[in-house]
C-alpha cells in the first residue's frame, strides 16, 4: 500500500522531529502533526523559526523547508485522523502518579484517549503506529479499543519505537543505526501494513537496516535498549566512586575497557547521573512488568540501575556540602547547566533538579545559568518537587542570562551539564570574582585539572582520585 497521507498525534520531542524528517524525505506524503496543546501547535507554526518548541540542531531548517508544503501543524485532531491512511501515536507516557503501579508503571491514559478518538473518527481502514515507548502488549490493548469502539473499519497496529536521542535527533533520524517495525506478520493485512511502513523508511534508509519483528519483540526491544544504555551509565558511575577512593581515574578506566570490542567505547562517561524523559521511566516500567509476572530477581536487577543513579546525584550534593566545611547555608552556589545533557533545552529528570533541591534544603543560595533553558522552566522543575513553598524557591534560587554574572561572588561552581561553551570560559576572570577559597565541582569531568588548579581553584572532578 502506498501511503499518501500521514497523521501524527502528539507534537512533542519525538513526534515533531520524526515527522519533520519523514516530510523532508518523502515529499509526496502529506504529514499533519496534531496536538491538543494549542500553544505548542502555535509555536510550531511560529513565523520565527527560533521559536519552535523543540530545539534540535538542523530541525528549524527542515521545518522551514517543508512546513506549508507537505508538513502541517494543527489542533484539528479529528480532521487529521479522518484524512490519514496511517496514524502515528506519539503522545507522552509518563510514569503513573496515582493508583496501582504508582511511581512505576507507564500511564497509558493519553494513549487510550488517542485510541478512542481514532476509533470514533475513522470511517476507512487505518494503520495505527505506536511511536511512544510502551509496555509490552500495549498494542493488544489499543487493538481491542479500536475494534470494539470503532465503526467496523479494519485497524492494523504496528510498533515502531523511536531510538533518537535528544540533541542529535535530526542526525539520528536521517541516519539511524536501525529502524524497528513490529507487526502482525501472521496475516496478509498485517504484512501489507508492515510493508507500507517499510516503504516509507526505504526512501532514505538502506533496507538491511530496517528490521521487522513481531509486535511484542519490537515493544520490548525499546525498553531493553534504554535499560542497557542506562545500565552502562550506572555501571561507570559506580566505578567513578571507587576511582575517587582509590586514586584511579574513571576516564582512563573507560578508555581502557571501551577498547574491548565486546564492551565498546560509547556511553561510558561518568556523570552526575543520567536524566531525560526515557531512562528512568522505561526502567521503572520494566521493573513493574517483571514484578507483575512475579520475576522478582529480574525486577531487583534492573531497579538497582535506578538506585545507583539516585545515589550518584545525592553523593554529588553531599560532597559539595562536606567540602564547603559542612555547611552551605547562606552560601552562593552557581550551577552551570540545568538541561539533562548538552544541546537540548529539555530538563525532564535532569540531575540538576534533584541536586538543587538537596542544596536548597541545606539553605544554599543557588544561581543557575543554562544556555538554552528558560527561567520559568527552571522554577517549574523545582516547584514541581513540592519540597518547599514556591516563595522559598523564588527567594533562594535565581536564574542568570550570563554565566559570568551567575558566578560573581559565589563560593562554589557546580557543572551539571556538559555544554561545550563551559570549556572555553575565561576561568581566570571567574576566579577573580568569586569568594575564596573558590571551588569547582565538575560533575561532567569537562575541565582540565591542571589548568583549573593553576588558576587557584580547588577542583573536584567526578571519578578522579587524588
Ligand atoms: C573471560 C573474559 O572474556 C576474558 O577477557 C578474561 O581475560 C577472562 O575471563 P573466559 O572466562 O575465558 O574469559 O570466557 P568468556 O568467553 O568471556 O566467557 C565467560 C562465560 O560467559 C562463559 O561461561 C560463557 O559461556 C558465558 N557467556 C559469554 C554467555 O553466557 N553469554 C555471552 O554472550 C558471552
Ligand atoms: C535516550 C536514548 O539514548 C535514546 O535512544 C532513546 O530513544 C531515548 O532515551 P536521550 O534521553 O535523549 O536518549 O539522551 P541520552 O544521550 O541517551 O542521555 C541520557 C542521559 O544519560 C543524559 O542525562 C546523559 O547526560 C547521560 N549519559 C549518557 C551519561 O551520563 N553518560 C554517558 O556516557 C551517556
Ligand atoms: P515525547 O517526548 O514522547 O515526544 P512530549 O511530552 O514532548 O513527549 O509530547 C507529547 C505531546 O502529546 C504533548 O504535546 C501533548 O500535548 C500531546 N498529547 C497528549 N495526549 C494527546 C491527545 N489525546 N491528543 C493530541 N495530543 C496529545
Amino acid at each position: 500500500m502506498n501511503i499518501k497521507n500521514i497523521c501524527c498525534i502528539g507534537a512533542g520531542y519525538v513526534g515533531g522531529p520524526t515527522m519533520a524528517v519523514i516530510a523532508k524525505q518523502c515529499p509526496n506524503i502529506k504529514v499533519t502533526i496534531v496536538d491538543i496543546n494549542e500553544a505548542r501547535i502555535a509555536a510550531w507554526n511560529s513565523v520565527n523559526f527560533d521559536d519552535l518548541p523543540v530545539f534540535e540542531p538542523g530541525l528549524a531548517d527542515i521545518v522551514k523547508e517543508t512546513r506549508g508544503k507537505n508538513l502541517f501543524f494543527s489542533t484539528d485532531v479529528d480532521k487529521a485522523i479522518d484524512e490519514a491512511e496511517m496514524i502515528f501515536i506519539s503522545v507522552n507516557t509518563p510514569t503513573k502518579t496515582y493508583g496501582k503501579g504508582k511511581g512505576m508503571a507507564a500511564d497509558l491514559k493519553y494513549i487510550e484517549l488517542c485510541a478512542r478518538q481514532i476509533a470514533k473518527v475513522a470511517k476507512q481502514n487505518k494503520i495505527v503506529v505506536e511511536k511512544s515507548t510502551l509496555p509490552v502488549r500495549t498494542a493488544s490493548a489499543i487493538k481491542s479499543i479500536l475494534d470494539e469502539t470503532g465503526n467496523g473499519v479494519q485497524f492494523q497496529i504496528l510498533s515502531n519505537p523511536e531510538f533518537l536521542a535528544e540533541g542529535t535527533a535530526v542526525q539520528d533520524l536521517l541516519m539511524p543505526d536501525r529502524v524497528l517495525i513490529g507487526g502482525d506478520t501472521s496475516t496478509k493485512e498485517g504484512e501489507i501494513a508492515v510493508q507500507s511502513l517499510v516503504n516509507i523508511y526505504s526512501e532514505w534508509i538502506p533496507k538491511k537496516q530496517i528490521l521487522t519483528t513481531n509486535v511484542w519483540s519490537s515493544e520490548l526491544s525499546k525498553l531493553t535498549a534504554n535499560a542497557f544504555l542506562a545500565q552502562r551509565v550506572s555501571s561507570i558511575n559506580a566505578m567513578s566512586e571507587i576511582c575517587e577512593k582509590t586514586g584511579a581515574d574513571v576516564r582512563e578506566v573507560s578508555k581502557a575497557i571501551g577498547m574491548d570490542s565486546r564492551i565498546g567505547s560509547k556511553f561510558l562517561n561518568a556523570s552526575v547521573g543520567f536524566g531525560g524523559s526515557c531512562f528512568q521511566k522505561d526502567i521503572l516500567n520494566l521493573v513493574y512488568i517483571a514484578k507483575s509476572y512475579g520475576l522478582n530477581e529480574v525486577a531487583d536487577y534492573w531497579e538497582q540501575v535506578i538506585i545507583m543513579n539516585e545515589h550518584q546525584k545525592n553523593r554529588f550534593s553531599d560532597n559539595i556540602v562536606s567540602t564547603l566545611y559542612n555547611t552551605v547555608s547562606g552560601k552562593k552556589i552557581t550551577f552551570l547547566g540545568w538541561a539533562f545533557k548538552k544541546d537540548t533545552n529539555d530538563t525532564r529528570e535532569s540531575s540538576a533538579i534533584k541536586i538543587a533541591d538537596n542544596l536548597l534544603s541545606e539553605q544554599a543560595k543557588i544561581s543557575v545559568y543554562d544556555p538554552k533553558v528558560t527561567p520559568s522552566q527552571i522554577y517549574s522543575d523545582i516547584d514541581y518537587l513540592g519540597t518547599r513553598a514556591y516563595e522559598d524557591n523564588k527567594a533562594l534560587l535565581t536564574v542568570s542570562k550570563d554565566a559570568y554574572e551567575a558566578c560573581n561572588e559565589s563560593h562554589a561552581i557546580a557543572i551539571l551539564t556538559e555544554w561545550d561553551e563551559f570549556k572555553n570560559y575565561d576561568w581566570n576572570r571567574i576566579y577573580k570574582n568569586m569568594q575564596k577559597p573558590a571551588f569547582i565541582f565538575d560533575g561532567r569531568g569537562i575541565l582540565d585539572k591542571n589548568t583549573i588548579e593553576s588558576i587557584g581553584f580547588t577542583y573536584y572532578k567526578i571519578g578522579s582520585g587524588n
